[in-house]
């Protein structure tokens, strides 16, 4: 068990002693370390049992904070930030030396976000560091949105976990870089390609989907259940017919799957995408926790938020 609290003062003292501290974040809780202490990052890996290869996300508590560990080498970039910060928005940019090794996983680009979440941005403003923060969830697991996702799984490993109630958006951030001379996206998040191309022009999708990506982080398989989760068209037949499947559907269910489904979750019934995204990850715990056998899904439509929802799902799907 982990104590949970709002206390800001009292995760910041722990945070100085190199502890771990769960925070909330408009997108996802994070498992959060000093950005700079070799010893709280090497904790945080540990904790998630995440391999050493996947670098971390830096928080900071606002743009300005980014030239003491990074340099805008484009000016889009800083344009992007200017715009989305506090906000879902990672950026990839050239580190100082500041900057551990363990934190880029040797890679000398650092991704940096100022997260909008007031109890979290206040803490950041309280401390000398930035804070080292992925997901706080067991490496490739569904990612955690309320205090108690978190508590759940890694309560044991936490001195503290904040607590924010749940998050809004319910997607991690999108991640965003400068590659031979374009802006490119390396994972679909919270900000949507029109939000990011409303304001700097066309940009490029890549996103990787291997067992040893060149870009760490694009694992094929992430974010997944426990349980197997499938489409509806590629169900097997017997998984179907069995009966002990869970349904996570999308707007107006199928209904001959739902008379089949012996539990039954809808992202959102009027298919809104926002509302899908943030219900995404909480409902696929619950199938996941619940006594189903298999998940049974849908993509959404595939613009906007959908895209990354059904990027997710993907993912889920590829174990
Ligand atoms: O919304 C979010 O981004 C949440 C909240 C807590 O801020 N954080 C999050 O962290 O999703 P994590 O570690 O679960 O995912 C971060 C992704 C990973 O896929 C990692 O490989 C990639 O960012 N990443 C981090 N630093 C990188 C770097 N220097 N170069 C390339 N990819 C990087
Ligand atoms: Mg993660």
């Amino acid at each position: 068990m982990s104590l949970i609290g709002k206390n800001i003062s009292f995760a910041a003292e722990l945070l100085r002693q190199h502890q771990l501290v769960a925070i909330p974040t408009e997108t996802v809780y994070g498992l959060a370390g000093n950005g700079l202490s070799e010893q709280a990052i090497v904790s945080i890996f540990e904790a998630k049992q995440r391999p050493f290869f996947d670098p971390l996300i830096l928080h900071i508590k606002n743009i300005e904070a980014v030239e003491t560990y990074a340099h805008w080498h484009d000016s889009r970039l800083k344009t992007l930030a200017e715009r989305f910060w506090p906000g879902p928005l990672t950026v990839l940019l050239p580190r100082h030396k500041v900057v551990p090794d363990l934190v880029t996983a040797g890679s000398n680009l650092v991704a940096l976000r100022v997260p909008n979440q007031a109890l979290t941005l206040r803490l950041l403003k309280e401390l000398e560091f930035p804070l080292a923060a992925p997901s706080a969830n067991p490496f490739g697991y569904i990612s955690p949105t309320s205090a108690i996702h978190v508590e759940k799984q890694l309560g044991n490993k936490l001195g503290y976990i904040l607590n924010g109630g749940h998050c809004h958006l319910g997607l991690e951030s999108t991640i965003v870089g400068v590659e031979a001379g374009e802006v490119c996206v390396y994972r679909l998040g919270g900000l949507t390609v029109a939000d990011l191309e409303a304001v700097v022009g066309p940009v490029s999708i890549q996103l990787n989907q291997s067992d040893n990506p060149k870009t760490p982080g694009q694992l094929k398989s992430h974010y997944a259940p426990r349980k197997p989760i499938y489409l509806i068209e590629d169900a097997p037949n017997e998984v179907l017919a069995a009966a002990n499947f869970g349904y996570l559907s999308f707007g107006e269910p199928h209904l001959t799957v739902l008379e089949k489904a012996s539990a039954h979750y809808n992202l959102s019934p009027q298919g809104q995408l926002k509302e899908a995204a943030t219900n995404l990850f909480n409902y696929l715990r619950l199938l996941d926790e619940s006594h189903v056998k298999h998940i049974v899904t849908q993509f959404l439509p595939n613009e906007g938020l959908g895209l990354a929802i059904n990027d997710r799902l993907k993912r889920a799907m590829a174990k």
